[in-house]
């Protein structure tokens, strides 16, 4: 659906010219929530400015629906626009304007007569949770209303590409969590393909299937977030999952797992399995073993768990072999005995 060819962009400079975006491919898929993650001046804004012809390209193309944005003349720019719809990390709304104002304002430019901009800016006020607070004005509400004004105002013409730079950087982790599920219930609800720009893995964990990992301008890394996830290449990208796994090695230098007179320590390793909680309990109640978590992290997906974790399983060697087997053969959790008391 969007394929991106080539794609550069040189700021000119007294000294230096500033290559913020540096032939970069990608193709994203209709329907698909797509994140870039990056540090800062990693060039991921000026990327999603040149999506929406913000910023014109310096070289290279952008194709949404087959149509070449990056060749487009002023008229045509307008009306693909139209398509394309943003939310900021500052909301960017009009303060002198309501609620009902500030998610009209789009329709009212796109000349949608009044009786049905009213009706669609009911849709999108019950869609997006705001019902009540039609009449406040946005110093009245809370960050999290903002941006779902944001969201709404983004939504109004039916865009086919949701942008999102840094829309939750301004919130609270409760509110971070709020809006990532209001951005997952509408890419369910209404197909809409979602382009996603962070610099917190945690966000890119709890909603994107995709990844591609930002660094000078350029695409360092990319692929399935539980791939990227369990097999990070690229320095950067190890860093980036550090933020939300811990250091793995570190963890494993820790000597708590060594002093066991009885039993096993196991390592699970947890690779998009749906049903980790399940798991330990239905275990524990299936075998006559006893088992005890020692530590370990379990990180949910879009698309299942992933992590690690340590347990010590007490009672017969028999008994732990077949819970062992057990969860071989009917979960993909990888099991690796990790120390075993003589
Ligand atoms: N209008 C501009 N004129 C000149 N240089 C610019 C302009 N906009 C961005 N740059 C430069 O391009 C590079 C990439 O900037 P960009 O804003 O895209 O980074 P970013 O990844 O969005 O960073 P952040 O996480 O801080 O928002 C930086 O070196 C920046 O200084
Ligand atoms: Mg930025």
């Amino acid at each position: 659906m969007i394929s991106i060819k080539g794609l550069k962009k040189v700021y000119p400079a007294k000294h230096q010219d500033v290559v913020a975006v540096d032939d970069l491919n990608l193709e994203i898929s209709k329907g698909e929530i797509f994140g870039v993650i990056g540090y800062s001046g990693a060039g991921k804004s000026t990327f999603i400015r040149l999506l929406n012809r913000l910023e014109d390209p310096t070289e290279g193309q952008i194709y949404i629906d087959g149509k070449d944005i990056s060749a487009m003349g002023k008229k045509q720019l307008r009306k693909s626009r139209q398509e394309i719809g943003m939310i900021f990390q500052h909301f960017n709304l009009l303060w002198s304007r309501t609620v009902r104002e500030n998610i009209a304002f789009p329709l009212e430019i796109a000349g949608v007569p009044k009786q049905q901009r009213k009706e669609r800016v009911d849709e999108l006020i019950e869609l997006v949770g705001l019902k009540g607070r039609e009449d406040a004005y946005p110093s009245q509400l809370s960050g999290g209303q903002k941006q779902r004004v944001g969201i709404a105002r983004a939504l109004a013409n039916n865009p086919k590409v949701l942008l999102c730079d840094e829309a939750t950087s301004a919130l609270d982790p409760d509110t971070t969590d709020s809006i990532l599920r209001l951005l997952v219930d509408i890419n369910e609800k209404l197909g809409l393909t979602i382009i996603l720009i962070t610099h917190e893995m945690h966000v890119i964990r709890k909603i994107c299937h995709r990844v591609a990992v930002m660094e000078s301008g350029r695409v360092a890394e990319q692929g399935d977030v539980l791939d990227v996830f369990l097999h990070p290449r690229e320095p950067v990208t190890k860093r980036f999952v550090e933020q939300v796994m811990g250091d793995r090695e570190q963890e494993e230098s820790l000597h708590l797992l060594e002093n066991y007179q009885t039993g096993k320590v196991i390592r699970l390793h947890f690779v998009g399995e749906t049903t980790n909680q399940a798991l330990i309990s239905q275990v524990s109640k299936q075998f006559d073993i006893a088992i005890n978590i020692l530590q370990g992290k379990i990180t949910q997906t879009q698309k299942g768990a992933y992590g690690t974790l340590f347990v010590h399983m007490d009672g017969s060697d028999e008994e732990i072999n077949r819970a062992i087997t057990f969860i071989e053969t009917s979960t993909t959790v990888e099991v690796e005995v990790y120390s075993d008391a003589e």
